[in-house]
């Protein structure tokens, strides 16, 4: 054989240091990662984590092209794109799944079905969750694992303490079923926005409210256009980090084991800060003068509790009967 003289020099070169005969121009596998939320949020960041864990660990072999703020996509687009190839990951808030089939997952959004953070954590982590995760592969999804987001907030111009304060109020919100249900039962009116337009949508009076963690709030500078914040603490915001199922099955074997293990590190870190930044937003909203910040009190919780109950049994044939109950049980929530 003959090799050219260029060849020649690179065979010589990995001969002599002991390089694994790859040629260096081999083109590494590129992975589209999408979002809508700023990078400065945990979101943001834990996207951040992961392309460093996989870039780090794959030795180059893959790379990471994160794509934060909606740049590529909005909401509900953004997994009709992954499914059709023309992203391969998506870091998604699970109360958007509806529209592709996957209704079960507005589950967590019943209200105060997940009373704090470790039982949200035994649901996603445990075997309900691990479930929901492989009921994605029907839709061309794989399901990698949940991110807790941390608490939902309600906000709007107007105070939030009790039940009638919310009547007639026009509040955006997810694409979920079960929180369009939650807001009318509250007397308000929901309107389905994508996340992209919330901060323009209140600020020119399209919608008076919404629900969401304080970091979205802080990050997106939305306490600027809202003067009241309540603390209800009703729902967690779940996210999925998921992929399009035919690129993922078809990743060389080791190469998906070490994208695995970055999946789970991200995690762990994304859950942390979100813990952190939930308490951070709160003192540095505050600080700014723009937003009160109310803690609604047992009582007024109580009555909120109560309006919404009917949820629960209103929503069984979409979220299944079973599939709520489970995870009463599991999160030792649920209202009375
Ligand atoms: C929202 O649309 O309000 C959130 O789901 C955004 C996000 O991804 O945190």
């Amino acid at each position: 054989m003959k090799l050219s003289t260029q060849m020649y020099s690179y065979v010589l070169t990995c001969a002599l240091t002991g390089l694994a005969t790859v040629p260096a121009t081999a083109e590494p596998i590129v992975i589209k990662l999408s979002h809508v939320v700023a990078v400065n949020t945990p979101k943001g960041q834990g996207a951040e984590r992961f392309k460093k864990l996989a870039e780090e660990r794959t030795q180059g072999r893959v790379k990471i092209e994160v794509y934060p703020n909606s740049q590529l996509f909005k909401d509900k687009e953004d997994i009709e794109a992954m499914q059709l190839g023309s992203v391969q990951m998506l870091i998604e808030t699970t109360s958007k799944f509806g529209p592709v089939g996957a209704k079960e997952f507005e589950v967590f959004d019943l209200p105060f079905i997940t009373p704090d953070r470790d039982s949200f954590l035994r649901v996603a982590d445990g075997p309900i969750g691990k479930k929901m995760l492989q009921s994605l592969e029907k839709y061309g999804i794989k399901g990698l694992a949940f991110w807790d987001a941390g608490f939902r907030v309600m906000s709007a111009n107007r105070p939030l303490h009790r039940l009638a304060d919310y009547k007639g109020l026009k509040m955006r919100i997810n694409s979920s079923r079960v929180i369009d249900a939650q807001m009318r039962a509250l007397g308000a009116i929901p309107q389905t926005l994508a996340f992209s337009e919330v901060y323009q949508g209140l600020q020119t009076g399209v919608v008076d409210g919404q629900e969401n963690v304080m970091s979205n709030l802080w990050v997106n500078k939305f306490f600027e256009v809202q003067k009241h914040i309540s603390i209800t603490h009703h729902s967690h915001l779940a996210y999925a980090v998921i992929a399009n199922k035919k690129f993922w099955d078809g990743l060389p074997d080791d190469i998906r084991t070490l994208l695995e293990g970055a999946v789970r590190d991200s995690t762990t870190y994304a859950n942390q800060l979100g813990a952190e930044e939930e308490i951070d937003s709160i003192e540095k909203i505050k600080a700014s003068g723009r937003s009160t910040i109310y803690v609604p009190s047992k009582a007024e919780i109580d009555e909120l509790k109560k309006a919404t109950s009917p949820l629960y049994q209103m929503m069984e044939g979409r979220l299944g009967r079973d599939n709520i109950a489970a995870v009463v049980k599991a999160a030792g929530g649920g209202v009375p």
